[in-house]
């Protein structure tokens, strides 16, 4: 009998698998597919002050091992998360959830933080200071490393519960950002986001996307991902979410072998709804094979 439960600062997660923020929606509309209680937590849609209708369409463009989003952070805004979609999901899924939080200003992420920390069913907030896909804001906070830490500083000082600050890979010193957010009184760090990328219509010759650009994702950019997470384990003292392209049970495991305490699943849910369902019950086989007991004694094994 393998052992899948990990620790990820106060929390118990029955299993390391996380479908990623902005892949899962708010939880309840996967619920009427399977009992997502299975899951070891999920990080829900990324939430700011005001409701957003997101970026003009078209939005995703596909790429092979992969896709390109430019969603633009559309959400109902954190009061309609707080009254509305909060309530839904309670009634469904009956473990701590992850609150991925975004902002256009210092002051809007503490706002928000500051509402959500509030929420029984919250157990961790995700500070999305990464987003490739809103001027001003998201990605402008993460790829600055003073930036970075300034959010993080003001986010702590208005919660009580673990703050992880996920943080873009569009930088040429992910390490350098990682401390300064440890620094700053982080608990944890989510990585990576997504990667800048373009595609082009060859018939119509201009960029698939309305916003010419967005975040790709996949596996394509798996061996990225756990480079990154490999190096910022070196780095830091506090757990790392590792996520990129993470879309079988091996990539959980070569994942944690770099350094990371908990694993998501992003773009794969995109392509199979089951996706991380399919991975929680994998992982016991997998472990298995590769002669694991218990999933905790491999965090950062590779190195
Ligand atoms: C989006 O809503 O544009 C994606 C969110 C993100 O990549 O952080």
């Amino acid at each position: 009998m393998v052992n899948t439960k990990v620790q990820l600062s106060s929390l118990t997660l029955d299993n390391p698998v996380i479908p990623a923020s902005g892949t899962f929606g708010f939880g309840y509309e996967f619920a009427e597919l399977y009992d997502i209680n299975v899951l070891g937590s999920f990080s829900f849609k990324g939430t700011t002050k005001e409701p957003r209708f997101g970026n003009p369409t078209p939005r995703i463009a596909e790429c092979p091992e992969g896709l390109i989003n430019s969603v633009g952070l559309q959400n109902p805004g954190i009061h309609a998360v707080i009254a509305e979609e909060l309530p839904k999901l309670a009634k469904c899924f009956h473990k701590p959830v992850i609150a991925n939080i975004s902002g256009f200003s210092v002051d809007e992420y503490a706002y928000c933080c500051e509402l959500i920390d509030k929420e029984p069913q919250v157990g961790l907030i995700e500070v999305n200071v990464s987003c490739p896909n809103v001027h001003n804001g998201g990605m402008a906070f993460g790829t600055d490393a003073v930036a970075a830490a300034e959010v993080t500083r003001a986010v702590k000082a208005v919660t009580t519960k673990p703050v992880y600050i996920k943080l873009s890979p569009n930088v040429t010193d992910i390490v350098s950002i990682a401390k300064a957010c440890e620094e700053a009184g982080a608990d944890g760090i989510s990585m990576i986001n997504t990667l800048l990328g373009m595609r082009i219509d060859l018939n119509r010759k201009k960029p698939i996307i309305a916003n010419k650009m967005g975040g790709f994702s996949g596996p394509a950019i798996f061996p990225v991902a756990l480079r990154m997470v490999y190096q910022v384990y070196e780095a830091v003292n506090i757990p790392i979410i590792g996520m990129g392209g993470v879309s079988s049970a091996d990539d959980v495991i070569e994942m944690m072998l770099a350094g990371a305490t908990a694993v998501q699943v992003g773009a794969a849910n995109l392509i199979d709804p089951f996706a991380a369902k399919k991975i929680v019950e994998d992982l016991p086989r997998a472990m298995e094979q590769y002669h694991i007991s218990s999933l905790k004694d491999i965090i950062g094994g590779a190195h």
